[in-house]
């Protein structure tokens, strides 16, 4: 996904973390999908539509992660 939260461009390498299958800005805590959806819960667990991020298609080859860009399908 994109380095930058969409909320207040946090970056997420160093300022977010993984909670199962989603990764969380820690500066203001929206969370966002594997999808790119991205949510805040509030304090009762409703879930908050907020701004998406983008995706890349990933896949893991001989130990390494591999990411298709815009255009690219780099599976094969
Ligand atoms: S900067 Fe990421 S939630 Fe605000």
């Amino acid at each position: 996904m994109e380095a930058r939260c969409p909320h207040q461009w946090t970056h997420l390498a160093s300022e977010g973390v993984v909670d199962g299958e989603e990764i969380i800005c820690m500066t203001h805590f929206w969370r966002f999908s594997t999808l790119g959806e991205g949510c805040k819960l509030n304090v009762k667990g409703r879930r908050d539509p907020k701004g998406d991020i983008e995706v890349f298609p990933c896949y893991e080859k001989e130990g390494k992660i591999w990411i298709a860009l815009e255009g690219e399908d780099n599976s094969e």
